[in-house]
């Protein structure tokens, strides 16, 4: 099963061809961050834009990347939620397009659940090569999942049915917007999880430092909508609490900003640790696989592990390469069945704010 993957849900244009859910034979992302630069975050209709001039290269660069025909496709899948309504809906009518001419079925796909599949992609290359085994994901399950990116901020259980379900979720900011806007505050550029990590890589050990609050939530806050507070986030207060302090001690000097970067960054890490840590104690899940932009964060990802080797559970971390949005990801979670498929998928529009039940 040959699947072509097409991917516009934010800033990034990227198709893929993916064998049999894992095997990635090419992976092509188009990233528009320069484009968005400027402004300190994302531009909707620049980014749509952009997708419907660059995706036809995407795609057939991704063909050709992969050695293969548009005849050798079995299946077409892409985005159609959450994300951009006007980024979705460049990728989605291309991928309906392809479908159609090409007389094979479109899979619809949800981006998140996409994420956590990147967990469990292998190196490009041959099969051979990587010997992942079958269907790793579904020997995960009941899997804890934690997708964290510049649009969410989000704990699922996925249960031995494959279906993802809300255990928690952000009710404000995601963890890459708290790193975007903590960035610009800095001074430190756009985007900016890859600026604070680097500055916050540069602190000195043992310097004083301020604390930051990790988002505590009280029980009755209505936005909870009847998820427990306790696997839940807040972002918006930390990166008030930052511009207070910034008013208060205006940083000056590179070590300054290098230490309060620091501290922001061990305060968004904390919160999600905390969370996952909270979610593994029910001992109901088998493993935990993370995605999204803010996986990529190297002290997030060595706290994670600590959090998983406490708990007994084998942790699942994206390739660098497939922690931000790819189509790679999409391609896969297709090729394991997932997703509305044929005339269901079809018939749908894109939908912006796609979301999942309730655990
Ligand atoms: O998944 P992604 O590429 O796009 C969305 O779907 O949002 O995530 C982008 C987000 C941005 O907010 C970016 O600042 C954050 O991921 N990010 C990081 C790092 N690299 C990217 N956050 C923390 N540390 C990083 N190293
Ligand atoms: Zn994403």
């Amino acid at each position: 099963m040959l699947i072509l993957g097409i991917e516009t849900s934010c800033d990034e244009t990227a198709a893929a061809v993916v064998r049999d859910g894992y095997e990635v034979l090419s992976s092509v992302i188009h990233t528009q961050i320069a484009l968005h630069a400027p402004y300190g975050g994302v531009v909707p209709e620049i980014a749509s834009r952009s997708h419907i001039e660059m995706a036809p290269r995407v795609i057939r660069k991704a063909i050709e990347d992969a050695g293969v025909s548009f005849g050798d496709i079995d299946a077409v899948a892409a985005t159609y939620g959450p994300g951009l309504a006007s980024s979705l809906l460049v990728g989605f009518s291309a991928a309906k397009g392809l479908a159609v001419a090409l007389g094979k079925p479109l899979v619809a796909i949800n981006h998140i659940h996409a994420h956590v599949q990147s967990a469990f992609l292998p190196p490009p290359g041959p099969a051979a090569a990587n010997p992942v085994g079958a269907r790793p994901d579904s020997q995960a399950l009941p899997l804890l999942a934690l997708v964290v990116s510049g649009g969410h901020s989000t704990i699922l259980d996925i249960a031995e049915d494959g279906v993802p379900r809300i255990l928690g979720q952000t009710l404000d900011d995601a963890a890459g917007e708290a790193f975007d806007k903590a960035s610009k505050l800095l001074g430190l550029g756009y985007p900016g999880g890859p600026a604070i990590q680097k500055a916050a890589e540069a602190a000195p050990a043992g310097a004083a430092r301020p604390r930051f609050p990790a988002g505590h939530i009280e029980a009755g806050n209505p936005a909870l909508a009847g998820l427990d507070p306790a696997l839940c986030f807040s972002f918006s207060g930390l990166k008030t609490s930052l511009r207070s302090y910034l008013e208060r001690n205006p940083a000056k000097s590179q070590e300054e900003i290098a230490i309060v970067a620091s501290a922001y960054q061990d305060a968004i890490v904390g919160a999600l640790a905390s969370r996952v840590e909270r979610a593994l104690s029910t001992r109901r899940h088998r493993a935990i696989a993370v995605g999204g932009g803010v996986s990529l964060n190297a002290a997030l990802r060595a706290r994670l592990k600590e959090v998983a080797a406490a708990a007994g559970v084998p942790i699942f971390l994206p390739l660098p390469k497939y922690c931000g949005d790819n189509a790679a990801m999409i391609a896969s979670l297709a090729g394991t069945g997932v997703g509305i498929w044929g005339d269901a998928a079809m018939a749908l529009d894109v939908d912006p704010g796609l979301t999942f039940d309730f655990a």
